[in-house]
């Protein structure tokens, strides 16, 4: 009974400016061979068929899934019709797996992740689906954290392990989302927080009835699209197209998980990075003798340390700078410190009030 709905509306705006509103980064290929939600897509095979799995995303990306993953299910393609961050996506994707597969747990993916052990992932997803089927729980996978970063949730864990069982499964004392700076380097420090992961397993009875009780107007959107997906005369597509604007914008995070009582953690230490944003590249390529990460074949660099360079064809040469990142794309050159690379998103906010 389990299914799998993978978030893939996401802006990508940190890996601006190869990441582009029109193509953004989980249509990309960040690392390997295949665009990052096709990895997502394929890591799930060994666990269910495709058949269940769900895909939601915005109609600016809709053609790109169906050329990406071609053999997806055309009903399994859920198109919002503007994008309302994850909470909206979720319980929608709850809704419309419950009409198809009644009582199932929904495994939630993002769509951009980067997972190094398939098989060690494999098995806590079934762990974790076993704990979910157990009672009202919310089930994610927590990274042990490693710096204080601002851009993730953490979790605290109670010290005690609830399974003595070869994964553990923690109880979760409580679910902070993006702290800042200060708080995150004390959660980093005290141990027993983790990061969160952003994977989530839950039952979709479980998941639609914490939306009804803390999102009660994202719970009455989705009553409005049940009722008429039960009276039958018009598509789901065309109802969720009617409706879903009128869902107010919010994460899940926000919304469920740093709310929510009953929520339980899975460590998951076996290679997870979210690539969120440039500097990202140094955790996952090999860099040089200076810790530079080089992208592209024409790049001259001298006196050039821990900085972060692709290029797109056109010689790139740099001499004495340290930490920068230095990317350039066909109209775009972007030159930005490393210690701001979270804040790429103030650049593009920028750069539209300019157009
Ligand atoms: N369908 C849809 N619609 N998908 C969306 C939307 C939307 O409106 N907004 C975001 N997504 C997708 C993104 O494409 C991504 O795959 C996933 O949902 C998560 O959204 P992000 O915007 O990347 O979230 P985040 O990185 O700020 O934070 C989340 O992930 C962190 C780990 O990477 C949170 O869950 C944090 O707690 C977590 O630590
Ligand atoms: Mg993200």
């Amino acid at each position: 009974n389990l299914t799998a709905v993978i978030m893939a509306g996401g802006k990508g705006e940190r890996f601006w400016p190869k990441s582009r509103t029109r193509l953004p980064k989980q249509f990309l290929n960040i690392s390997g061979q295949k665009s990052m939600i096709q990895q997502t897509t394929e890591r799930l095979s060994k666990l269910l068929d495709i058949s269940r799995i769900f895909v939601v995303t915005n109609e600016m990306y809709a053609e790109l899934i169906r050329i990406q993953i071609p053999h997806l299910p055309k009903e399994n393609l859920i198109i919002e019709p503007v994008g309302r961050d994850t909470a909206p996506c979720v319980g929608l994707a709850a809704l419309i797996i419950e009409q198809k597969y009644p009582d199932s747990i929904m495994v939630v993916l993002p769509s951009d992740h980067i997972i190094d052990k398939k098989d060690q992932f494999i098995d806590i997803i079934e762990t974790a689906a076993r704990k979910a089927q157990s009672g009202p729980f919310l089930v994610t996978l927590g990274i042990t954290p490693t710096y204080p970063e601002t851009g993730y949730g953490y979790i605290e864990s109670s010290l005690e392990v609830e399974e003595h069982q070869e994964i553990e499964i923690h109880r979760v004392k409580q679910f902070v989302e993006k702290p800042d700076k200060e708080t995150a380097e004390s959660y980093v420090q005290k141990g027993h927080f983790f990061w969160n992961s952003g994977i989530f397993i839950w039952r979709t009875a479980v998941i639609r009835s914490y939306i009804q009780q803390l999102m009660p107007e994202v719970h009455e959107v989705l009553q409005s699209m049940k009722i008429a997906i039960s009276e039958g005369n018009k598509s789901t597509a065309s109802i969720v197209q009617a409706e879903f604007k009128r869902m107010p914008s919010q994460s899940i995070d926000y919304g469920i998980m740093e709310k929510a009582p009953h929520i339980f953690v899975i460590p998951y230490d076996h290679g997870w990075d979210d690539v969120g944003s440039w500097t990202a590249l140094e955790r996952i390529n090999d860099t040089d003798e200076n810790g530079n990460v080089m992208k592209g074949n024409h790049i001259l660099s001298v006196d050039t340390k821990r900085c972060i360079i692709e290029g797109n064809g056109k010689l790139i040469a740099t001499l004495g700078i340290e930490d920068l990142i230095v990317i350039d794309t066909e109209d775009v050159t972007l030159i930005c410190t490393k210690e701001k690379a979270q804040d790429i998103k103030s650049l593009l906010k920028e750069l539209r009030n300019q157009k």
